[in-house]
């Protein structure tokens, strides 16, 4: 890693991890006004449980869009980072009612096991708002959900794919963690577009965890496993699309040009492989969700009715059209 790539992220590592032992030493916060009647400093203080802040660079934008939207809007936020364990996420939750914090966002790993801990955050009169990721849970358990539409970006990505390969090839398909929202809703757009390409084929499937390294990994192996019959890959996210690209050219293959290589995400180091042409293709998903989770915090507090689901809107980036985005993409 570069230094300059290493200094910022441990700068932002050192900014992350102060909110997390603050939250875990606080005190049980007196009552007073708040979204949903649990009360907070003066219902300005806000729990913010992160399912896995060191994942990827987008989880890394995501996590510093909602701290510094809450702090520009004159919020505590208290940061709970659970590095990719429910378990923790679920406690931390806990934790949160314990502090009587004024309303709780929530950025779920996977999709079950929400609700018990869901009914006790309810009963203690805390708005949850979900961002990022939706939980099957009954949806009067939560406040509302802000996050995109991950069928419809699978969906994108496959169709893409199957103009850009006249419907023809062999593709591998890195998916994100087991039962995440994501995860389980890109492979389900994918491969409804791929459905009208009976000639192009997924020859392996296999989960890379939504991370740079892991992606890298499985791709390794699926090169030993098919070699040439790869003529495409498929990122669930674009950390895993980087590793990927890595894994290909170590293995003397060319991707972008004899491998296309289509992900989702959006971020900047996405930008700079279009650029390089190692990266055909990013459907954009953003993780800029602070103002709007801050907009729906301060609704609730109004007593306004918030609709169930606010979907983040996406666009698709290629040769064609990345140029201009590019000075814009700031993580
Ligand atoms: O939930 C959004 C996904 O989770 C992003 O695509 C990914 O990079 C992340 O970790």
């Amino acid at each position: 890693m570069k230094r300059t790539r290493f200094l910022r992220l441990a700068a932002v590592a050192s900014a992350l991890s102060a909110p997390i032992l603050f939250a875990v030493s606080c005190k049980p916060a007196a009552s007073g006004p708040g979204g949903g009647g649990a009360g907070g400093k003066s219902g300005k203080v806000i729990g913010f449980s992160q399912s896995n802040a060191s994942e990827n660079e987008w989880r890394t934008a995501e996590t510093q869009s909602i701290l510094t939207e809450g702090k520009a809007r004159g919020y505590e936020v208290k940061l709970a980072d659970a590095q990719g364990d429910q378990t923790k996420q679920i406690a931390a939750l806990k934790d949160f009612i314990a502090q009587g914090v004024s309303a709780i966002v929530l950025s779920p790993k996977t999709t079950d096991g929400w609700e018990p801990v869901l009914k006790e955050v309810k009963a203690a009169g805390i708005p949850v708002i979900l961002v990022d990721r939706g939980v099957s849970a009954d949806p009067s358990l939560y406040a509302t959900l802000i996050a995109s539409d991950f069928v419809a970006e699978g969906r994108m990505a496959g169709e893409w794919l199957v103009k850009k390969t006249g419907g023809n090839g062999g593709v591998i398909q890195l998916e994100g963690s087991a039962g995440a929202d994501p995860a389980i809703e890109r492979r389900k757009g994918f491969e409804e577009a791929l459905a009208a390409a009976p000639g192009l084929k997924i020859l392996a499937s296999q989960s890379g965890d939504f991370n740079r390294a892991k992606g890298k990994q499985v791709m390794e192996a699926t090169i030993k496993a098919h070699a040439k019959a790869i003529t495409a890959v498929y990122a669930h996210n674009d950390g895993m699309a980087l590793g990927a690209i890595e894994a290909l050219k170590e293995a003397g293959m060319n991707p972008g040009a004899d491998v296309q290589v289509v992900s989702i995400d959006g971020i900047g180091d996405a930008f700079k492989a279009l650029d390089a042409g190692t990266l055909n293709c990013t459907v954009e998903c953003s993780p800029i969700l602070g103002g709007m989770a801050f907009d729906a915090v301060e609704k609730i507090a109004k007593g306004e009715t918030l609709e169930k689901k606010t979907t983040v809107q996406d666009r698709l980036f290629d040769a064609t059209n990345y140029k201009a985005e590019m000075p814009n993409r700031k993580y």
